[in-house]
């Protein structure tokens, strides 16, 4: 990267400023996007585009719209894009987590499409393509790394004006079969924009070939199967898997978390109880929140000892809210947490304790250090990095991990107990097998999981795609 200058688009910014009384706070939102690009950014330095959304934004910012990040000891800069209202309601709420979303993660919701929606998309999309001609405009080559599924239309824009420029597009969710992308009525432009890119990528194989089968599909561009490309009108897309990862180095490895023990941690929220599992989650109907608590109810019906001494911990991030489905899900969790603790009512102890609000990385790492184990119970799951993270939590190699097979992370963290969130009765079995797996077990399937994250970080993972980059 010497040298060249690199900008990292995306639409979520890793720092927002809200009023707090007098005072402003700033908090790192909840998104696994973050949580991977963070680290890159703070090691190699570098400008990071991203629409501003907290409301005491506009005061941080110089007047180029920029401020110097993180907050605490600066490394990089952080420029916000300003969204009008209009722009938020349909590129953000419609297109982008009304339409794409559910598009992408298979989770039968039925996604909506709005052609107002679509136009605000690509004005959107050409407003930050305008930010990164305008921020780059001193330099040939530069190097973009454009995250998500809000900027398919960016990597053509670009590199139309700036044909040197070297464009990635990291897409962080899956992607669909052919005939279930097929329903979108802007599939072509959406992929004709992704393909400007000179590279594009997916967390796993299987996300590479249901793109290149839908290129194959709906355009008549030439996939090259045997490299896994798609050459049009003399330019090349190479398409390759980068399981994301967290900033989880051999420094770390041996780092034991401090444990706060669950009982103690329980006690702060009025339960007493001796076990304690873990949930951590936005609150988004692709995370299977509901049949995770459908899980810990069978469990405890199942295995009556555990009443009274077993609670699942639930955080739960609010998350786009102004959605019917998400406020709707908000509602939906909120009722199954609050059916289950009545059905067991029992003094002084709750069978699930939903706890409803943003959680800073330190206020949710003790709950990690001291769980029994940890569930995720993805419907869909492009990776998912709790799992990543409650797993570098864990420099005991003690503790379980129960694992969606439809998070992208179950293929690499094979020492977790893998379930299908569907089937309830299995995963209620997981949590007992969780809660009582021999210590020697424990300790292998951790180390296992550990040495996976170690060997691929979000430090290789970026060197990977920027030695992709530069190969081309
Ligand atoms: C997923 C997406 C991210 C997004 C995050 C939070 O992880 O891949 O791009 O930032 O969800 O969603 P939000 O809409 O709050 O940015």
């Amino acid at each position: 990267l010497e040298n060249r200058k690199m900008v990292v688009v995306s639409n979520r910014e890793p720092y927002m400023h809200f009023h707090e009384g007098k005072r402003i706070k700033c908090i790192v939102p909840a998104s696994g996007m973050i949580t991977a690009m963070e680290p890159i950014l703070k090691a190699c330095g570098g400008l990071w585009i991203a629409s501003g959304s907290g409301d005491a934004d506009r005061e941080t910012v110089d007047i180029h719209d920029k401020i110097q990040v993180p907050p605490e000891e600066p490394k990089y800069t952080l420029r916000r894009l300003w969204q009008t209202k209009e722009e938020e309601d349909h590129f953000y709420y419609g297109f982008s987590n009304e339409g794409l979303w559910p598009l992408c993660h298979i989770a039968h919701t039925r996604p909506t499409f709005r052609e107002v929606d679509m136009k605000y998309y690509r004005q959107v999309n050409e407003n930050f393509a305008k930010a990164v001609l305008a921020e780059t405009a001193d330099e040939e080559e530069p190097f973009i790394l454009i995250q998500d599924y809000h900027f398919a239309l960016l990597p053509e824009m670009i590199k139309r004006e700036k044909p040197k420029a070297r464009v990635a597009i990291f897409w962080h969710i899956p992607w669909p079969n052919p005939e279930s992308f097929g329903i979108c009525p802007w599939q072509r432009e959406i992929l004709l924009g992704m393909l400007g890119a000179d590279l594009i990528g997916f967390h796993t194989q299987y996300h590479c070939n249901h793109f290149l089968e839908t290129v194959n599909s709906a355009l008549e561009s030439r996939v090259l199967w045997e490299n896994f490309s798609v050459s049009k009108a003399g330019h090349t897309t190479l398409v390759k898997p980068f399981p994301i990862s967290i900033a989880f180095t051999l420094k770390d490895y041996d780092k034991v978390t401090p444990k706060s023990s669950a009982a103690h941690l329980l006690q702060e929220n009025g339960i007493t109880a001796q076990f304690m599992g873990i949930g951590v989650d936005r609150i988004d109907y692709t995370k299977g929140i509901i049949e995770k608590f459908l899980a810990v109810e069978r469990f405890l019906e199942k295995n009556p000892t555990y009443q009274g001494k077993f609670t699942f911990v639930q955080i739960g991030a609010p998350s786009r809210t102004l959605l019917k489905s998400y406020s709707d899900m908000q509602n939906a969790v909120e009722k199954e947490a609050e059916r289950i603790n009545w059905r067991f009512k029992s003094k002084n102890w709750k069978a699930i304790l939903l706890l409803k609000r943003h959680h800073s990385h330190e206020e949710i790492t003790p709950y990690y250090a001291s769980a029994d184990f940890c569930m995720v119970t993805s419907l869909h799951d492009g990776m998912n990095l709790v799992a990543k993270e409650f797993v570098a939590t864990r420099g005991n190699n003690d503790g379980s991990l129960i694992l969606s097979r439809f998070a992208g992370a179950s293929q690499e963290l094979q020492g977790a107990i893998i379930i299908n969130p569907y089937d309830i009765e299995k995963s209620a079995d997981a949590i007992k097998k969780a809660l009582e797996m021999p210590e020697d077990e424990q300790q292998l399937r951790m180390k296992q999981m550990r040495q996976v994250i170690v060997g691929n970080n979000i430090y290789s993972w970026a060197a990977d795609l920027i030695k992709s980059m530069a190969a081309i």
